[in-house]
Order: structure tokens, then sequence, then C-alpha cells
């Protein structure tokens, strides 16, 4: 029996609001815990936030609001950016949690008092000056400068001189390399395994565990003048989220007894591979098993960052695409390790090619000619079809490909594989003309094709389940297979559908994506057609209207148009985001009564959480906002 599955992300910093670069590494992380599951193993995925530090409190201070109230808010927007993208996380981190305190405050302590193999105390104290960005989190040498300020956060460092608390990391470097070259703590790819064991061939110091002037953070168990260096911090996360100091039967299982994967780019590889199996050490625990750091990758060429505008917020990916389409496309764009650009110009003309032409053209054809030949009922197997052979190889031995290529992360492999049956089967299902059989009355040979295609949709759609769970699922649907047969057992087999298992196919699983028709549905939409769509009565009824008033409202970043609104409903507050900017300032609206629909499932616009809309009228171009006729209190109903 396989050991248990665990893999984490890194937690991101509550600095930034989620962009496509978290995305990237949570799908992939995602993907490979159901792919691990559909394999028949126990998986445990962890995600997370990185709250404390300089920039964090800095961020905040800016915003008006204490550290907490900070990463509160932002939290939300990470959460609700995974709940949207379908990820199926086992737990989410906070390192401001008292649980994730009290791990650090144990582990600490432990550290304090343990020893190095020569009798040394493996924590020491003594003073530290150097010049410290706090964009980067970190001290900075001379040379990481350009122009004198730092290459990254185009600021000139701090010079600082600080009494701190040092790991004595020197201690550790030579079991290290050892486990490194042994592969025993496996390193991948080979280029980022090369470049750990070349810094270990320096001189590497020790490094500070802890800071005196900060002040945002968990202090330190045996100092409490001092708080833990925010890294120190964070990459505890990864044992205190399972139950380091607190629940060792979910410690033993998920550390001590699971092969474990840290999965994250390349930009984090020293606090990952050298700080973290060094302090996992000294502390007496198991290190992890595996460091998977994959590449960097620019926007249409360019560095994403905040300052150049150009980062590209996944929740708008899901609106365009879906969850399924945004999932694909982001893992597809270059293959999985290396460094790499996403061209978003690229995305819809890609969509349409693999999803909508490609894998749904596929479903909806042989699905609509078992339906209208075969009145939805699979018809039997046949042999002796020309491409059959080679096709039922190619399929038979995708599972076990895929399933390598998993092991070995290289997803956008294990993806294009399966694209590629797809595009087989495609051709298959066009050298066979079964279109002309059908006509022809020669119904075995007919039927022999679609049932083989049938069976590459299935085992497509098994494989791929993971990367697009619930397109995967609707098209599994189609041969009404649910969760029970997504196994990869299940797709290990052809001739696993049996004859007569009804077919039922209604709407084209991948619409294709057409950017005109899209933008004219969108104007259709903001003027309806008056006499449109009249409504039952009893439908009406069903749109809450409620009285509300406006407890607070500011613009939203980047969002000529958008106002974000919390408003009070009598019985609880709620925030809506209203298009109403170019006609409303904030302080015109705040303490506003206002009409809203407040049954309306929550949506995310601009990246921001809407729960209701206002109401709203327009006269030409003047756009006014609905109030009530009256002292009404919040809450009152609207009829
Ligand atoms: N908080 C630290 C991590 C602590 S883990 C113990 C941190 N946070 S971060 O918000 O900056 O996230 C960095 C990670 O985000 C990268 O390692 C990677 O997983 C992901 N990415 C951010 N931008 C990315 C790209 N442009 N390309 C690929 N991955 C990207 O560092």
């Amino acid at each position: 029996m396989a050991k248990p599955f665990y893999i984490t992300t890194p937690i991101y910093y509550v600095n930034d609001v989620p962009h496509i670069g978290h995305a990237y590494t949570t799908i992939a992380a995602d993907v490979l815990t159901r792919f691990h599951r559909m394999a028949g193993r126990e998986a445990f995925s962890l995600t997370g936030t990185d709250e404390h530090g300089t920039k964090v409190a800095e961020a905040a201070r800016k915003a008006g609001l204490t550290p907490q109230e900070f990463c509160d808010r932002i939290v939300e927007k990470f959460k609700v950016v995974w709940k949207n993208l379908d990820i199926d996380n086992s737990y989410f981190i906070r390192t401001t949690s008292p649980r994730h305190e009290a791990g650090v405050r144990k582990l600490l302590a432990v550290l304090n008092e343990a020893k190095t193999d020569d009798g040394q105390d493996v924590i020491y104290s003594d003073y530290y000056e150097g010049l410290y960005c706090t964009g980067c989190e970190k001290f900075i040498t001379e040379k990481d400068l350009v122009d004198g300020v730092c290459p990254d956060h185009k600021t000139a460092p701090e010079k600082l001189r600080e009494k701190n608390y040092f790991f004595r990391l020197t201690a550790f470097t030579d079991r290290l390399r050892k486990l490194i070259e042994s592969n025993e703590l496996r390193i991948l790819p080979e280029e980022r395994r090369r470049e750990v064991l070349g810094l270990l061939k320096q001189d590497l110091p020790d490094f500070s565990i802890s800071r005196e002037r900060v002040e945002w953070g968990v202090k330190l168990p045996f100092d409490e003048d001092q708080i833990t260096y925010v890294w120190i911090d964070a990459l505890l996360n990864y044992i205190t989220a399972i139950g380091y100091g607190d629940d060792a039967s979910s410690f033993k299982k998920w550390w001590q007894s699971s092969e474990s994967v840290h999965l994250m780019a390349k930009d984090i590889l020293k606090f990952h591979c050298l700080y973290w199996p060094a302090m996992l050490m000294a502390a007496g625990e198991k290190l992890p098993d595996t460091m998977f750091l994959h590449g960097f990758f620019t926007v249409d060429g360019e560095k994403m960052s905040k300052t150049l505008g150009n980062q590209i917020d996944p929740n708008g990916m899901v609106e365009e695409f879906g969850p399924d389409g945004a999932r694909y496309l982001l893992l597809t764009q270059y293959p999985f390790g290396v460094d790499g650009d996403i061209q978003a110009k690229r995305f819809v003309q890609q969509y349409n090619s693999d999803l909508a032409n490609d894998l749904g053209n596929l479903v909806s054809r042989v699905g609509k000619m078992v339906v209208v030949n075969f009145e939805g009922k699979l018809p039997p197997p046949h042999e002796g079809i020309e491409g059959l052979d080679d096709l039922m190889k190619q399929t038979e031995a995708l599972p076990g490909l895929v399933y390598e290529h998993i092991k070995k992360f290289r997803l956008s492999h294990a993806i294009n594989d399966a694209i590629g049956l797809v595009r087989a089967s495609n051709k298959f299902f066009n050298d066979t003309a079964p279109w002309k059989l059908a006509k022809a009355g020669k119904t075995e040979e007919l039927g022999g094709i679609l049932y083989a295609c049938c069976e590459v949709i299935r085992i497509v759609a098994t494989l791929l389940y993971p990367v697009m769970p619930r397109k995967m699922a609707e098209i599994r649907a189609v041969f009404g297979l649910d969760d029970s047969t997504l196994t990869l057992d299940h797709a290990r087999k052809f001739f696993e559908l049996p004859q007569g298992t009804p077919v039922k196919i209604d709407e084209a699983i991948f619409p294709r994506f057409d950017a005109k028709k899209k933008a004219a549905k969108t104007s259709e939409k903001t003027q309806p057609s008056e006499d449109d769509n009249l409504l039952d009565i009893s439908e009406f009824g069903k749109v809450k209207l409620r009285v509300a008033q406006v407890v607070k409202a500011e613009r939203v970043e980047g969002a000529d148009k958008l106002l974000k609104l919390q408003i009070d409903l009598g019985s609880e507050k709620r925030q809506i985001v209203a298009g109403i900017a170019e006609h409303y300032s904030a302080e015109d609206i705040t303490d506003k009564k206002v009409l809203v629909v407040a049954n309306l499932k929550p949506a995310v616009i601009r990246g921001v959480e809407s729960n209701g809309m206002l109401l709203a009228a327009k006269k030409g171009k003047k756009l006014f906002v609905l109030t009530p006729d009256g002292d009404l209190p919040p809450g009152a109903k609207v009829s």
C-alpha cells in the first residue's frame, strides 16, 4: 500500500491580492492531489497565507487598518479565489492562527535546547549588521544592489544593526549535502538540485531566526523581546498545519509516515532547500521527501508585478473560461518545471482549439451519433476496423504514461498526452467516416467505431478529471458514470462500458468561445427589450428585495465604475459591489438608504466579493440610485 501523499504550496503573502502566479502553483498541487487520490492513495493538500512581517504591517498601515484586520480582509480573497478555481485543499493555514503560533513557539523551544554533533548550541545570539530590504523581507548584500537599490523593489535598503538569534547552519551543511546527493532529500528538477548543491559548496553563513525591531509576528519563546523572522515562522506552517504540537496522530500520519512534497517556484529555493531541512534535522524531525521547484513565468514577456499593472486576476479567468478552462489554460502554457511565458492573448484561441474543437467536438459528435443511430444506447464493440488496433493500443498505454508523468511532476506532458489521444481519436473518426456507414446501413461497423470513441472519451475524461474536475464529471455523466468509478484502475481497462449503456448528451460541454458573440451578448444584457422575458408573479416573488443602509463606501482599486459598499440589512452586514462610481462618490452614497436584491448568489467582481445588487434607474446617461420613500429601517421588506 502506497504511503499517504502530503503536498503543500507556499503560503502566500497577504500584502498582495491573489494573481495567476499563486494560482499556478495551487492548481498544480490540486491536480497532483486529485490524481494521487484517483490512484488509490490518501492525500492531504495544504495551502494558506503568510501574514506576519514588516511588509504586511506596512500594507495594513497604508490601508488604515490594524495588521490583523488587514490580514482578515485579504485572506478572504485567497479563500474566494481558491473556491472559484475549484481548489479542494484539505486545510488552509494562516500564520496568525493561534494554532500555528503555538506550534512555532514549540518548535523554536525545541531548537533552543538542541545541540550540534559537537555539543554546541544550535541557537545562539549575536549582533547582525547589514543592509535590509523590507520588500524582500531579508538582509541583502551590496552586490545584490543595482544602482544602490534593490533590483526587485527599486528601493534603497536600510542599514540595520541589531541583536538576533542565529541558527547554526554551518553544523548541518555536510549532512544536508549528503542527503541531497543520495536523493534521500529529492530536489527536482535536476537543475535546481545542482543549484542547491552549488550553494552548499560555498561558505554558507549561519542565518538569523529573529528580529528585534519588527512588531508583527510570533514572539520567541525564550526571549519575548524578539520576534520570529517571518520566513522561519512561515516555513513551520508545513508542520503546524498537520498537527505538530497539538495533534500527534495527525502529525504522525501526514508527516512521519507520508510521502511529503513541497511545491513552489524557484524563487524561494534557499529557504526551502537549505534552511528548512536543516531546522528539521536540528529538531530531530523527519525531512520532507521532495522539493519540486517549478519555473517562474512572465506575462506577455514581462515580469508580472503590481507596479507594472500586468498581474492577471484568476477570478477574471474563471469568469471568462470557467474554473476548468482557467486551470487547463494555466497549466498548458509551457512545460511544468521550466521558466515560461504566459500569453493571455492566446487563451481564447487555445481554449477553442483544444477544448471546444478537439475534446468538446469529439464528445458531442460521438454522443449524438449514438443517440441518433442507436436510440442513445451504447452499441457493442466490433473488431477489424481500420485504425482501431492502433487507437486501442494508444488508449491502453495512456493511463500508465500519464501516471508516470504525474509521479515526475510533468503536468503539462500528462495533459498533452491525453489531448493527443483525443486528436488521434478525432482522426480515427474522420478516417473511418461513420456518417457514411450510417447512410449505408453498416450498423455493426458504425457501432464499433462509436464504441471505441466512447471508451477513449471515458478514459480521457477520467485522466483529465484532476485538471478539469467539473467538465470531466459532465463528460463522464454522458455515460451515467459517477464518482464510484473515478479511479485510475477504471481508466486502465478498455471495454469497461457495457453494451447498452445509456448515452445522454444535451449541450456542448465546451461551448466555443466567440469573443464577438460574447461582447454582443453582454450589450444585450445591459439593454434588454422591455417586452422580453415576461415573468410570472410567482417568479417575481423569488426576488428578495430589502431596504439597506450604506455604512461605508470605497472605490474598487483599478475599476473606474465600481464602488464597494458595506451595507446594513438589519439582521446582518454585507458587502456589495455597485457600478455607480461615475455617478456617486463614496461620500455621496455613505449613510444613504437604498434598495437591494438580497438573495443573489455571491459573485466576484474585479476580485471583490459582492453579495447582492443595488437598484438604480437611468435617465439619459445619468444614473439614480433608488431610495425608499419614508423612514424605513434597514432590512424592511420591499414588495
Ligand atoms: N510567503 C512566501 C512563501 C512562504 S512558504 C513557507 C512567498 N510568498 S509569495 O506570495 O511571494 O509566493 C511566491 C510563490 O508564488 C512562488 O514560489 C510561486 O509558487 C508562486 N508564484 C508567484 N509568481 C509566480 C510566477 N510569475 N511564476 C510562477 N510562480 C509564481 O514567497
